[in-house]
């Protein structure tokens, strides 16, 4: 049955407008005043935001990590983002050296199969290049439409990979089409400083912190924007955390560099004094990169602002206080590293960014959606309420108050690091590829209806080149 979606105020990353959307099989067939209500499943929008689905481009969903296995997977962890208004992931698909990539995707596939009830994709972790490896890529990337490529440059003797492998990887992805990913921070540096503290006694959460300081994010960060202007290649630094980051970036981009920046939730509202709590309960705001001190919560949410970081993901890597988070005590460099953020990504940066007004409506929905659609291929189908998209639609309402908790939230999780936070504004519908997934602020959605979605190449054609490199030398040359 079509629906109808009336007396909204549609809102996408460049328009604001009152209208009706017609949903037919899933896509969005029409969008007008006053449109045909006849035959046609009816859902008032009144005084409601009708937003394209959130995106989320940064998860990790029953992914093993610090000696156990994230606590929510594919249904668990999607439903939550669908209750906090997401209806796209993209997960991050872990490899190992000697496995073949075809075989770590089938992995993640078997996680997602029959549990996802939103759509999602995956990007692919690269831990060597290797000749398998450059044999597999063309087909990782076009055929099985993973189109980017995470690296690693912390987690010594786990994830990292050198910067041989980073560099590499970066030449393949520019012949490819991939966008690379990196996780930039100076992993053998923080291996000398947490051997350091352990050393020295120092076991507490917060030497997480002390162990792993901004200036090497920093240095990180600008290392790999360097390579990518040497490989001519493109980057996205994924939870950037702090001002000499945010800096390099802006350096990179300024000098026509093809560098992106995301940053969390975590990072905008929590400080690192979290992790001074008593009891061990500084366990649970133990994240890579760390929670910083206070001051680069403004620079984080003015690179938001002014255009420097583009996208915003939840790094969902949830781990209960109980049992799991406890793995580190006596020991902070033991303490899984991550948080639960998926259900409350969206809702946090309308509450504390659109309504203190630190972004406008539009910029909201560029930086939860749009955007992440655009240079993860998957624009115009996601990330937009236009005709002929997905019909991947939140319909919101922007007075709703509530305060978050774990006695209320749908991750399943222990603890919520933003317990007790107040917002205003909250999703109540939500509907992927036009069906309901939240009906009325309840749960009415189907694990296993949530499809895999291969992404194109980049830079996708919807991507707008804001580089001041010559638009020819920046396309994929091979196919
Ligand atoms: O602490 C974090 N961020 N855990 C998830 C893994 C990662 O580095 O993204
Ligand atoms: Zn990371
Ligand atoms: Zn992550
Ligand atoms: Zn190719």
């Amino acid at each position: 049955m079509a629906k109808l979606i009336r007396n909204g105020t549609v809102v996408t990353a460049t328009d604001q407008y009152q209208a009706d959307i017609r949903i037919e099989d899933g896509i969005i067939v029409q969008i007008g005043l006053d449109l045909e209500t006849e035959g046609a499943d009816i859902i008032d929008a009144q005084g409601h935001y009708v937003f394209p689905g959130g995106i989320d481009p940064h998860t990790h969903l029953e992914m093993p990590f610090g000696g156990t296995v994230t606590a929510d997977d594919f249904e668990t962890g999607t439903k939550a983002a669908a209750f906090g208004g997401t209806t796209t992931i993209i997960d991050f698909c872990l490899t190992n050296k000697g496995v073949p990539l075809s075989q770590s995707v089938q992995t993640w596939h078997n996680k997602a199969k029959g549990k996802a009830v939103i759509d999602y994709s995956f990007h692919l972790m690269i831990a060597e290049i290797t000749d398998d490896v450059l044999a597999e890529l063309p087909t990782m990337i076009h055929d099985e439409g993973i189109t980017s490529l995470k690296v690693f440059m912390a987690y010594k003797n786990v994830f990292q990979a050198d910067d041989g492998t980073l560099y590499r990887t970066m030449l393949e992805a520019k012949r490819h089409g991939a966008l690379v990913m990196v996780h930039a921070e100076n992993g053998d540096v923080i291996d000398y400083l947490i051997k350091e503290a352990l050393d020295a006694g120092n076991t507490e959460p917060i030497y997480h912190a002390l162990t792993r300081p901004s200036l090497i994010e920093g240095e990180a960060t600008g290392r790999a924007a360097k390579l990518t202007a040497l490989a001519n290649s493109q980057l996205y630094v994924v939870h950037v955390t702090c001002e000499e980051a945010v800096q390099q970036i802006a350096e990179a981009r300024n000098q026509g560099v093809d560098v992106w920046g995301e940053t969390c939730p975590q990072y905008l509202m929590l400080d690192q004094s979290y992790l001074e709590k008593p009891n061990f309960e500084g366990a649970k705001y133990v994240w890579s990169p760390p929670l910083r001190p206070q001051f680069h919560q403004d620079a984080l949410w003015t690179a938001l602002k002014n255009g420097q970081l583009q996208t915003l993901g939840s790094d969902h890597c949830s781990f209960n206080f109980k049992g799991q988070k406890e793995l580190g005590l006596g020991d902070f460099s033991k303490i899984p590293n991550g948080g639960p953020c998926i259900e409350d990504r969206f809702s946090i940066l309308f509450s504390e960014g659109v309504l203190k007004g630190r972004i406008t409506l539009n910029q909201f929905v560029d930086i939860v959606s749009t955007r992440s659609a655009k240079l993860f291929g998957l624009f115009p189908r996601k990330g937009t309420i236009s005709v002929g998209c997905d019909a991947d639609i939140v319909i919101f309402d922007p007075q709703a108050t509530r305060v978050i908790s774990s006695e209320t939230h749908h991750m399943n999780v222990d603890y919520n690091p933003f317990e007790g936070l107040e917002i205003t504004g909250e999703p109540v519908t939500v509907l992927s590829r036009g069906e309901y997934v939240i009906r009325d602020k309840q749960f009415v959605g189907t694990p296993g209806i949530g499809q895999f979605l291969k992404r194109e190449t980049y830079p996708s054609s919807s991507l707008q080149v804001t580089s001041k490199q010559p638009a020819d030398q920046r396309g994929t040359t091979h196919v």
